[in-house]
């Protein structure tokens, strides 16, 4: 049988660590592909990045093949690819200020992905995320079943982290959901968390919850302010979660940047003119099979329109950036 095939674009941080994570599991096989640095020519860090990781092989007992690249044909075939091209931001920066910069990476590299693996699923990762999707879509005209973007499996986590550590039980029975876009006003829902099938209501105090809350808001914002640059280990983590899911065809149900119209009245109606944003989605060998939808109090839906507020916000900046992209 065939290994899956695994293509990553953009080799810094987040990449590297999507492919350590994706060979570590045995996922498939790696292709990790960059842009040359203008400076030293001499140097290949894709192929060393990968060389270095295939080097583990021996001892984390994985198959995987792992080869860097500066060269779009090698990604030929890709089941899924990951793109993570972009500037990362600084401390003092928002996500949206990588705007400007990211947009043309991201129209860039989809341009070739639609080129070179048109078959393929394409997660996104750079920011700002639900308008780098969007770019991903407009650019290649893939199905929307085969678009999405990485931000509430890694958002969630942090929720569900950060909750665990304020119970000192394990991480692995905290449930949680996370809805909205991948910014300061994403959504995480109190209500529809439990600890081992009981209510976090009713296990931790108002207070204590909101505070779990807004370090879920802010978490992207802290690691920054620790390191200087944004957070990989989780963000690739998260985004490695799906790759497993399509692959396997687990029917995971993760929070995924999703193509939305009527569901959670994200663009109620307007054919072909939904937005990309923060839903519980199953993920399988379709891509994105299905969006799971439930009713919202009207609080939670008001935090979700403000947030699904701000995406159309970013994407009206993608649109005047790039007018074909409307
Ligand atoms: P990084 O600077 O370590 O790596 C980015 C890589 O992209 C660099 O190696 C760079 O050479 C490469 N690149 C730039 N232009 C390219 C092009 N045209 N084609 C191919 N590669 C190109 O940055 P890091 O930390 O890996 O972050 C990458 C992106 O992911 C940033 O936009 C960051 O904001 C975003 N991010 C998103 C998260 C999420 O949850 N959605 C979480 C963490 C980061
Ligand atoms: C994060 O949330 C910056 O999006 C990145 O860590």
């Amino acid at each position: 049988m065939r290994r899956a095939k695994i293509s990553i674009i953009g080799a810094g941080n987040v990449g590297a660590t999507c492919a350590h994570w994706a060979a570590a599991k045995e996922l498939g096989d790696i292709v990790l592909l960059d842009i040359q640095n203008k400076e030293k020519p001499e140097l290949h860090m894709p192929k060393g990045k990968a060389l270095d990781l295939f080097c583990c092989a021996p001892i984390e007992r994985f198959d995987s093949r792992v080869t860097g690249t500066f060269d779009y044909k090698d990604i030929e075939n890709s089941d899924v690819v990951v793109v993570t091209a972009g500037i990362p931001r600084k401390p003092g920066m928002s996500r949206d200020d990588l705007i400007q910069t990211n947009v043309g990476i991201v129209k860039n590299v989809c341009e070739q992905i639609k080129k070179y693996a048109p078959n393929s699923h394409i997660i996104v990762v750079s920011n700002p995320l639900d308008a780098m999707v969007y770019t991903a879509w407009k650019v290649t005209g893939f199905p929307t079943s085969r678009i999405m973007g990485q931000a509430g499996a890694l958002d969630v986590a942090r929720f569900r982290a950060f909750i665990a550590m304020e119970l000192g039980v394990s991480v692995e029975d905290i449930s949680a959901l996370l809805l909205g876009g991948h910014g300061d006003d994403m959504v995480p829902l109190p209500r529809l968390t439990s600890v081992h099938g009981i209510p976090l209501t009713d296990l931790m105090p108002a207070e204590k919850i909101a505070a779990c809350v807004e370090r879920a808001k802010v978490g992207g914002g802290e690691i920054v302010k620790l390191m200087g640059t944004s957070a990989y280990y989780a963000p690739a983590s998260g985004t490695i979660q799906m790759v497993e899911a399509i692959v396997k065809d687990k029917k995971r149900i993760i929070p995924t940047a999703a193509y939305c119209e009527d569901e959670f009245g994200i663009a109620k109606g307007q054919k072909g003119k939904g937005y990309f944003v923060g839903v519980p989605a199953l993920l399988g060998s379709g891509g994105v099979e299905k969006i799971i939808t439930f009713k919202m109090t009207p609080d939670e839906q008001k935090l979700m329109d403000e947030s699904v507020g701000h995406v159309k916000d970013l994407v009206k900046t993608v649109t005047n950036l790039f007018p074909e992209l409307a």
